[in-house]
């Protein structure tokens, strides 16, 4: 394995990784551009960005293929290291090794955590709109989905904590939380997370907080801080997950963790896996380590290109008559309201209307909201920018 404290790579301003580039994704298979293959589409949609993986997870991962051996592997010491430190760097949380559960996945990792909350008819509440499998999750193992809405007020999403109360029975078992939030961008801060642990108290349910965007909070003067890092008591309650998928981009290496501190949740969440979950793929693993370990350049670099697009959004879909956006906190997404234009032009089906311009958007139903688009902006700005050309263009008319 690697030396465990090496130098970490000295490339350090956002000009040394080239995100301007354009690679043709259109010679590999992927479900973002195999939607509009042979069709001038751009698709802005499934949350990957079209930029390589950082140089030193290509590293990490060709010296691996090197060596030619591909047998059963489980997460390593110094993998575990390199996540234990990253979490105590990027957010200040003190993690024991034990509480780390690998997964091929985080929406394998909130299933799981629907089918250990409770019984069959038992409730999971969540608020909308939010990423789909959220919504799908619940029924998946026969418990009841419980939503609210988040609100938009002064041009930010915020709770609504008496439609969360609203949202609850004696049946709610577990608060599947989105945090940093996708669609909405929000980057939740202590006293909403307070809120949320002290309602999960009052009722007595666990949390799912699905952390996956935590290492693409945009604001500099915002931090993520995992729900569970607030006390011993949040944490006890508390299933964590977190991936460098959506960070590092290599989601189709299906690589993730959930943190669990509480030794019996932990074995009731393993007991749910055994089985069916099977152990994750060792390219993931290495890509992880050199994530964790030597990706802060490559990840500081991102996040100041995608500052740049966020604002290249902010300013085109600002401008485009009856489309309303909110600056994201985090992530790689925007998400717009289309209900202005929809009224104004008779559209109804504003993900059509954008396609048929040539430009492929998420549709909000699936989010739960009907009338909304989410926009991926982590691509060259040159897509980017020819993306919403395309949709002022369409608009102009
Ligand atoms: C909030 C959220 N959770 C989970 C995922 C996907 O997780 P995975 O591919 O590890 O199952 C995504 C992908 O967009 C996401 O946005």
């Amino acid at each position: 394995m690697q030396a465990r404290f090496r130098e970490p790579p000295t490339m350090s301003v956002s000009d040394s990784f080239d995100f301007d580039h354009i690679i043709d994704r259109s010679v590999q298979p992927s479900e973002k551009w195999g939607r509009y293959a042979g069709r001038d589409v751009l698709p802005l949609w499934v949350a990957d960005m079209d930029f390589a993986a950082p140089p030193v997870v290509i590293d990490a991962l060709q010296r691996r293929i090197a060596h030619g051996v591909f047998g059963y592997t489980e997460a390593w010491p110094s993998l575990v290291e390199a996540v234990v430190e990253g979490l105590q760097r990027e957010h200040a949380w003190t993690i024991e090794p034990d509480w780390l559960v690998w997964l091929p996945g985080v929406v394998s990792g909130f299933n799981l955590a629907c089918a250990i909350a409770g019984e069959v008819g038992d409730g999971v509440v969540t608020a909308t709109p939010v990423y789909p499998p959220f919504l799908s999750a619940p029924a998946n193992t026969g418990r009841v989905l419980q939503r609210c809405e988040l609100v938009l007020r002064a041009g930010r999403w915020q709770w609504d904590w008496e439609a969360l109360e609203r949202a609850v029975d004696a049946r709610s078992r577990l608060l599947l939380l989105c945090s940093p939030h996708n669609p909405v961008g929000r980057v939740f801060d202590a006293d909403e997370l307070r809120e949320l642990a002290d309602f999960a108290a009052r009722h007595d349910l666990l949390i799912c907080a699905d952390e996956i965007h935590c290492g693409l909070v945009l604001d500099a003067e915002r931090a993520h801080r995992p729900i569970a890092a607030l006390d011993e008591a949040v944490a006890r309650r508390t299933i964590t997950l977190m991936a460098p998928s959506k960070t590092w981009n290599i989601p189709a290496l299906y690589c993730a963790f959930a943190v669990i501190p509480d030794a019996a949740l932990r074995r009731r969440y393993r007991g749910a896996m055994r089985g069916l979950i099977p152990q994750v793929n060792v390219l993931g693993m290495v890509a992880t380590e050199a994530a964790y370990r030597d990706g802060g350049p490559w990840r500081a670099a991102l996040l100041d290109y995608l500052r740049g697009n966020r604002e290249r959004v902010m300013a085109a879909v600002g401008a485009m008559p009856g489309l309303a956006t909110t600056r994201p906190e985090a992530t790689y997404l925007s998400w717009i309201d289309c209900r202005e234009m929809m009224a104004q032009r008779q559209v109804e089906d504003p993900a059509a209307f954008f396609e048929a311009a040539g430009v492929g958007l998420s549709d909000g139903r699936f989010f739960g909201a009907p009338g909304w688009l989410r926009l991926n902006f982590g691509c060259p700005r040159a897509t980017l920018d020819e993306a919403l050309r395309r949709m002022a263009q369409a608009l102009a008319h």
